[in-house]
């Protein structure tokens, strides 16, 4: 811990590249805990594809408004909040995100780089305009439910979610962003993933690869390689938050000394 709290100190360029761990002590579900996680429960290939939206819209679009009212009745974590205190305390920080809710920016991070898309940003399935103003359904959410997604208005298509489906394309931009972003910083904390899902999990190797100081932040422990990669294994709000309290006390000690 005190080593990370260093290396954050003296770090020019700090990746923070987050995964639904980030969210979890919001109460937001993971995708593969045990008994909790929501591949646990659902089936992916029902859920998360294009073939399962054309098959049943209504069943898609109905789990996908569930997961939305939940991170909209769902508050930022510590976690969150010590990556945005980070990024005062840092030249330059990165945020890249799996996730595809907003805990990010309603914690106050700005500029977070979405490589799976967002809850919060429906499109039409058919002709691919954003759809803005979408109400959110406010009826308490209820797993299961069907709700017929609404139709886009320029061409009558269904309105699909702005979410990276398994077998879709990750946003370019955003991809070479987070690539760029983990070939130049000096060190990457790779928070609550379990980096099996590519390529978004490349990005860790890509620091390492590069010669950065790669951190892995996990409740279960993660295997790590040579010397340059470690594992903090524990809840992200609580190691977040005690890597930050460690770097405002060093940093505090270095303005004592009388220069
Ligand atoms: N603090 C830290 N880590 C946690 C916490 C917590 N409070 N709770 C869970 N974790 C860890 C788990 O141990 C696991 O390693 O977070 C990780 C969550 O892994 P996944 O559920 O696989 O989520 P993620 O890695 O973000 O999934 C990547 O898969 O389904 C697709 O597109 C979806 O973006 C998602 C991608």
């Amino acid at each position: 811990m005190q080593a990370v709290a260093e290396a954050l100190r003296t770090a020019r360029h700090v990746v923070v590249f987050t995964g639904a761990g980030v969210s979890a002590e919001s109460g937001i579900p993971t995708f593969r805990d045990a008994l909790t996680g929501l591949w646990q429960r659902f089936d992916p290939a029902e859920l998360a594809t294009p073939e399962a939206f054309r098959r049943d819209p209504a069943l898609v679009w109905g789990w996908y408004e569930w997961r939305r009212a939940r991170v909209l009745a769902a508050q930022p974590n510590p976690a969150h909040r010590a990556i945005v205190e980070l990024a005062g305390l840092v030249p330059r920080l990165t945020l890249v995100t799996q996730n595809v809710d907003d805990l990010h920016e309603r914690a106050g991070s700005g500029g977070a780089i979405h490589l799976h898309g967002s809850l919060h940003a429906p499109r039409c399935f058919a002709c691919a305009r954003p759809i803005t103003g979408l109400a959110a359904d406010l009826r308490e959410p209820q797993e299961g439910r069907r709700i017929d997604p609404p139709r886009c208005a320029h061409c009558g298509g269904p309105v699909r979610p702005g979410v990276v489906w398994f077998g879709e394309e990750l946003p370019t931009q955003a991809l070479e962003q987070a690539f760029d972003a983990a070939q130049s910083c000096d060190l990457l904390l790779s928070v609550g993933t379990s980096g099996v899902v590519y390529p978004a999990a490349q990005i860790p190797r890509l620091a390492l690869q590069a010669g950065a100081r790669v951190v892995h932040v996990n409740m279960q422990p993660v295997e790590v390689g040579g010397a340059r990669e470690m594992s903090l294994v524990g809840a992200a709000g609580e190691l977040l938050a005690a890597l930050v309290e460690r770097v405002k006390a060093a940093d505090g000690a270095s303005h004592s000394h009388p220069s």
